[in-house]
């Protein structure tokens, strides 16, 4: 299987080697008891979409021989998009060219948010794409501190600014707005960009973007101001959530994730943008692009050859307003179904109020009450049982919570603590109240089997 096969092999040959070597041991996200993400990548009109986009073969690199119905496809798309944002779009008729749509369609948030960190340098320092760093600090990043998405930082280093990220501490999951202020008038003339997390990744908590926006541009009306909403865009789904994002618009720029929360199936990204023609900045010229009005080839940093991924999404969003809201309600009731059921539990704390659909929760050995300022000595016995509980959960594989490390924010056991907790997440819709309350049993089963192995 190592080796390159010498001859060749009839297809049915391979596909049962597949069968029988490979596909039992793929995961199976879709599954109700893989609890961890909920990348399910399952909805049927979304699986049509990516089937269809292998068959058709269209490269969006270029419009006119390439992708000629395609490109149209992904203008929509990102229209959509931006209209479930708040972004204002331009009427049709106006979109003569790709640098009047306002996004781009990328493989991953990781590309997007590198994307949004190339478009605040080029605003910090324009030309910079062409004559190079000059001064490396003029472009520090803020970013919350403990909870921010390592894709940031990746960014600065790959477009050449240097790791220049400047953590600012948070409350309950979201900037402490006085530091913030504080770091800002500190680095003042030093910062590019703001980072702010519509749901970040270990808790999905959800900042405030009007009160970070404010606080900002206060001080300082160029910094860049980036959401990364890769969780947080299903707020944007429901009225009865859509405040949550409230003064998203106010922001520059925007990363969506569909993989993630759209039951889409991998990979699809999208970075938008308030004003479409900041593209422009990042744009580069090649004869081998076609320089004609609508090859996406010309404003998609980082990828040229592109398949036809917006066409799973422009298929899933065939369930409409309505469908895109009851898929969002759905989750969070869910979410906060199964915080009740963590409540209702003595050896199980939650660290958290759901935003969104994660819940993260942390096992409690028997002898430890959870009450704030827990010594040391506590928190590192807590983590170690919550450690083999994961990594015993992963051996025996019949469940899956996520687990990574988390600051103690609403200081639940000992502020300041690095904790280890466990997250559950209700984005499957075969998740069920059976499901929550087996796993809650099947956690504290396995939690009480452990602890004694640890003093
Ligand atoms: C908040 C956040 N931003 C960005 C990313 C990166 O997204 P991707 O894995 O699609 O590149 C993730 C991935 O988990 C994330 O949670």
């Amino acid at each position: 299987m190592y080796e390159l096969p010498r001859e060749s092999r009839p297809l049915d040959a391979v596909l049962e080697s597949f069968e029988r070597t490979v596909l039992p041991l793929c995961k199976n996200e879709a599954s109700p008891r893989f609890l961890g993400f909920g990348d399910t990548g399952d909805d049927p009109a979304s699986l049509a979409g990516g089937l269809l986009a292998l068959f058709t073969q269209q490269n969006l690199i270029n419009q006119s021989f390439d992708s000629p119905s395609a490109t149209f496809v992904e203008v929509a798309v990102l229209r959509w998009l931006r209209d479930l944002l708040g972004y204002a779009n331009p009427p049709v008729a106006d979109i003569r060219t790709v640098w009047d749509v306002g996004g781009m369609i990328t493989h991953g948030g990781t590309t997007s948010n590198a994307a949004a960190m190339m478009l605040a340098r080029e605003h910090k320092a324009p030309e910079t794409m062409h004559g190079g760093v000059r001064n490396p600090g003029q472009f520090g990043v803020i970013v919350p501190r403990g909870i921010g998405h390592y894709s940031i930082k990746s960014a600065l280093t790959w477009i050449g600014v240097g790791d220049q990220a400047i953590e600012v501490d948070t409350h309950a999951f979201r900037y402490d707005l006085a530091r913030l202020e504080r770091a800002v008038r500190r680095h003042r003339g030093q910062i590019m960009a703001v980072i702010a997390y519509a749901g970040d990744s270990r808790t999905q908590t959800v900042e405030h973007p009007r009160r970070v926006h404010d606080v900002v541009r206060a001080i300082d009306p160029r910094i860049w101001l980036h959401v990364d909403a890769c969780w947080g865009l299903v707020a944007a789904f429901s009225d009865q959530l859509r405040h949550l994002i409230d003064g998203i618009t106010e922001f520059d720029s925007v990363t969506v994730d569909p993989h993630k929360v759209m039951a889409v199936p991998y990979s699809l990204s999208a970075l938008l943008v308030r004003q479409p023609s900041s593209l422009r900045t990042v744009s580069s010229y090649s004869d081998l692009i076609m320089q004609e009005d609508y090859a996406f080839g010309q404003v998609t940093p980082f990828i040229g050859t592109k398949g036809w991924l917006s066409l799973k999404l422009w298929m899933m969003l065939s369930h409409g307003r309505a469908g895109l809201a009851a898929l969002a309600e759905d989750r969070v009731s869910k979410a906060h179904r199964f915080a009740a059921l963590l409540d209702e539990h003595p050896r199980l704390l939650r660290l958290h109020e759901p935003d969104l659909a994660a819940v993260a929760f942390i096992y409690l050995p028997n002898d430890i009450r959870p009450e704030p300022s827990l010594p040391e000595q506590h928190i590192a016995r807590i983590n170690a049982v919550n450690q083999r509980v994961h990594k015993r959960m992963l051996a025996e594989g019949t469940w899956y919570l996520h687990q990574f490390s988390l600051p103690d924010d609403h200081a639940r056991l000992c502020a300041g603590a690095t904790l280890y907790p466990l997250r559950f997440m209700a984005n499957n819709p075969r998740t069920t109240e059976a499901h929550m309350a087996e796993v809650i049993d099947y956690v504290t089963k396995l939690g009480g089997d452990l602890e004694g192995d640890i003093r």
